[in-house]
């Protein structure tokens, strides 16, 4: 340790006496990796707004699993950090991804420095979480799903270690206007002079880091933490989509690749690549198995994935995201357009006519593009402007609690407790990003007899149970309910990750505002009172949401009172925040000293009791007389066509179902220009957003139609 700060007070004299940063020869070893985590396109419920009839038909852009990795050295302390394009972590995913780290690298990757952290997209396949109620709107656990996104980490993990080279990192931070609040009531019930010390009701800052290859001089990738929630596109869709953090890294990742090499045209506004006077399409929707694809792209001459020859990983990471909307235009009644109730946001008791509103409103494509380009650029702002290079240990502590009964010691020796989880009517209402299907609104405390019946058919809430939640109402005993497996989680992790100055707080659940602030400043308090100097008001300390296991949402104590969705989704009642924030400032501390912390209880892994409703897929033939890949309808493509900007063309085939094969890292639609005899192609599912690969049954339910849109 001693060493580690002579050789840190070495290197910075000797770079005030040059004059120059240290990039050639750096501080860390750093990789970092990408794997495509693209689940089934076909059939399966998506994860984030629980609607029934949301079920995945389709691929707007592939998601994908982004990983850096810091090492002090071969030997010395390391972390991985994954940026996930999937709704949230999931514990049994988590679980099974170590399993495969220790079985390929030993004790180098664990629970204690792997983060797993997801970007809060709601187009993603569901069916991956091991607890009953983040399941049941995907018909149960999802193989496939689940599969994708276990693979695709461990792979990302893998190559960002296999890339590990010296290397330097800047760190950097700004200011964006990519969100609003979604429940201000709730903000406003924190202390007036608590809020006085804030310009707004939302975090604004963006924080990068940029890492530095220190062999080639050239910059090997970005990581970016800012909260607003993944719902620009909405419970309507059905396109796989990373949302607009998911298209914030693919236009990062495209300008990037643009601006290092001339040779490639970038995408992050396709009009200029749409300027195809003869559009000739050459579009193949794939069938999988049992029988020949229409094409071998490869062989084909059409790239897979581009630019593989030198790795970039932009990556855009979730933070205390809880009240955060990216649907900054507000929310309205969709019946006459007036701004909603203040308190309830509903409309004439409502919820269902109350819909927040994105700044491409009415399309959902154009405020993804919208809300991720606007990180995107601010990223790009702070990539090129970075200059502080971090210096310092690397370091992590992590814990598992079991939050059903934590005793929190309050201000004045006053000991209250975390109680088992639960959710409230407010959960049901849903939000203004997407409103729920039961009649509740937000704010109820009140339920009616036929719904009390009914959750007493399921669990009736002990009588401690409905105490210890108050001011919530128990709409679900969650916490209390075990048949067949587990409804919530009991046991939660939570993380500490340093990197020099940077504090990364791994969380489980998405935070509000205010809760996020309160967590960073005690961490922040702690870890400069116990730190003999290493930690300064330089230390910088973000939020990491939804990471490496999920359990909803944590409010403040006073945002509890007015239980809307976010307070009503608060599983392990009014002092959940409270518990979370002397947990860890046990982590801090223990940091600050250098100290060992005890693991914990470990959490159950559900592997086995999982239980799948969803059907087998179908369609695995094309319709008597004709070939996987022939054209179904092409009306709007006619031969030798004329398009100019902004037109639309689109063309269905026969096609297998998109569930026989993922294609994982590569693409179901190719859309090719002829030029001369060759064949060049411009579009794919993997990137372009311009391309919409869309899948549906036909009319009969037997056969598979794959409509290729651009
Ligand atoms: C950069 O451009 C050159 C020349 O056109 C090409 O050979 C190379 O593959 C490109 N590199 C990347 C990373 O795209
Ligand atoms: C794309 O670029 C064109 C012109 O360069 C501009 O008019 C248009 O607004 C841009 N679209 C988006 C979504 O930024
Ligand atoms: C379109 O291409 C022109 C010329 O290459 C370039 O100056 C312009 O910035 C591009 N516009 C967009 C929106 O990418
Ligand atoms: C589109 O491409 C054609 C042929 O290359 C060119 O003449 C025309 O100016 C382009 N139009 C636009 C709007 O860029
Ligand atoms: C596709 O073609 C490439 C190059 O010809 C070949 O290496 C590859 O094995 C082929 N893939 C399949 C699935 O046939
Ligand atoms: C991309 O990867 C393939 C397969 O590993 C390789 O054949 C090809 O040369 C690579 N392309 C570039 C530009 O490095
Ligand atoms: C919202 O509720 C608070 C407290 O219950 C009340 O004081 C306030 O008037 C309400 N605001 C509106 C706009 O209804
Ligand atoms: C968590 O604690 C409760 C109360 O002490 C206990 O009943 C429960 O078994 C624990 N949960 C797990 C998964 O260990
Ligand atoms: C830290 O910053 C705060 C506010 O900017 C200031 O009041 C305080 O004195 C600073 N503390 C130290 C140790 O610099
Ligand atoms: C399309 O254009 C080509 C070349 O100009 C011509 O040979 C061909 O007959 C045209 N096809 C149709 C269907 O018009």
């Amino acid at each position: 340790m001693h060493q580690h700060l002579h050789r840190v007070s070495l290197v910075i004299v000797i770079s005030i006496i040059c004059g120059v940063l240290r990039a050639t020869n750096g501080d860390y070893l750093i990789g970092v990796g990408s794997f495509d985590v693209t689940g089934p396109a076909a059939g399966v419920k998506m994860m984030g707004y629980a609607n029934m009839d949301q079920s995945t038909a389709g691929i707007h852009f592939r998601i994908r699993a982004r990983t850096f990795v810091v090492a002090e050295s071969s030997q010395g302390p390391r972390f991985a950090f994954v940026n996930l394009d999937a709704g949230m972590a999931s514990q049994l995913v988590t679980i099974k991804v170590l399993e495969k780290l220790k079985s390929r690298f030993g004790d180098l990757y664990t629970e204690e420095n792997v983060a797993i952290s997801g970007i809060d997209t709601h187009a993603g396949p569901g069916g991956y979480l091991q607890y009953l109620v983040y399941s049941i709107t995907s018909l149960g656990f999802v193989h496939q799903s689940f599969d994708a996104i276990v693979n695709a980490i461990e792979l990302s993990i893998v190559q960002a270690h296999n890339n590990l080279k010296p290397g330097s990192i800047f760190i950097n931070k700004g200011v964006e206007n990519a969100r609003i609040n979604r429940s201000p009531s709730a903000y406003l019930l924190n202390p007036a002079e608590e809020r006085a010390r804030y310009p707004n009701n939302v975090d604004t800052q963006m924080t990068l880091l940029k890492f530095f290859d220190g062999a080639s001089k050239k910059s090997i990738g970005a990581f970016s933490w800012y909260a607003t929630h993944g719902t620009s596109m909405s419970r309507n869709n059905k396109l796989i989509s990373g949302d607009n953090k998911g298209a914030a890294a693919r236009f990062f990742e495209d300008w990037f690749t643009s601006n290092t090499n001339s040779s490639s045209t970038p995408v992050t506004n396709s009009s200029n690549r749409s300027n195809i006077s003869t559009l000739v399409e050459k579009a193949k929707a794939i069938k999988a198995t049992g029988g020949k694809p229409c094409g071998n792209l490869t062989s084909q001459g059409f790239k897979v994935r581009k630019n593989n020859g030198s790795l970039f990983v932009g990556a855009f990471c979730q933070s205390n995201v809880g009240d955060v909307t990216p649907n900054v235009l507000g929310a309205f009644c969709i019946d006459g357009g007036k701004p909603c109730d203040f308190n309830r946001s509903s409309c004439h008791g409502n919820d269902q006519l109350c819909m927040g509103r994105g700044p491409g409103y009415p399309d959902e494509i154009l405020s993804t593009q919208i809300i991720g380009g606007r990180q995107y650029q601010k990223a790009v702002d702070l990539f090129i402007s970075a200059t502080e290079e971090l210096t310092g240990k690397i370091d992590y502590r992590h814990v598992y609690l079991n939050f059903t009964d934590i005793e929190v010691e309050l201000d004045g020796n006053n000991v209250v407790k975390t109680c088992p989880a639960a959710l409230g009517p407010g959960f049901a209402a849903g939000t203004t990003d997407g409103p729920g299907a039961f009649g509740f609104q937000q704010g109820d405390t009140k339920i009616y007899k036929l719904w009390r019946k009914l959750r007493d058919l399921l669990k009736e809430p002990t009588h401690y149970q409905v105490q210890c939640q108050k001011p919530k109402t128990v709409l679900l005993d969650t916490g209390e309910m075990f048949v067949p497996y587990a409804s919530a989680p009991a046991i939660l992790p939570i993380q500490m990750l340093r990197l020099g100055k940077l504090i990364i707080l791994s969380v489980p659940g998405e935070f509000t505002t205010m809760a996020g602030r309160r967590l960073r400043e005690a961490v922040k308090e702690t870890l400069i009172s116990n730190g003999n100097g290493e930690f300064n008001n330089n230390t910088e300390v973000i939020i990491a949401g939804l990471t490496n296991t999920y359990s909803q949402y944590v409010a403040t104590f006073e945002e509890f009172e007015q239980q809307r969705y976010e307070a009503a989704s608060t599983l392990y009642g009014p002092h959940t925040l409270s518990a979370y924030i002397q947990e860890f400032k046990k982590l801090a501390e223990t940091m600050a000293k250098g100290e060992k912390i005890m693991k914990g209880p470990s959490p159950p892994d559900l592997f086995k009791a999982q239980l799948s409703l969803l059907p087998d897929p179908f369609g695995d033939s094309p319709p008597p007389g004709t070939n996987f890949g022939d054209m179904k309808q092409d009306i709007i493509v006619p031969k030798n066509g004329t398009f100019t900007k902004g037109d639309k063309a689109s063309a269905t085939f026969w096609s297998a179902n998109p569930r026989y094969d993922l294609l994982t890292e590569g693409t179901f639609a190719v859309v090719a220009v002829l030029q001369g005899q060759h064949w060049t192609p411009v579009y794919d599912d993997d990137d372009d957003f311009s391309l919409f690969f869309k899948w549906k049954a036909d009319d009969s339910y037997l056969y598979s139609m794959a409509t290729i849109e651009w």
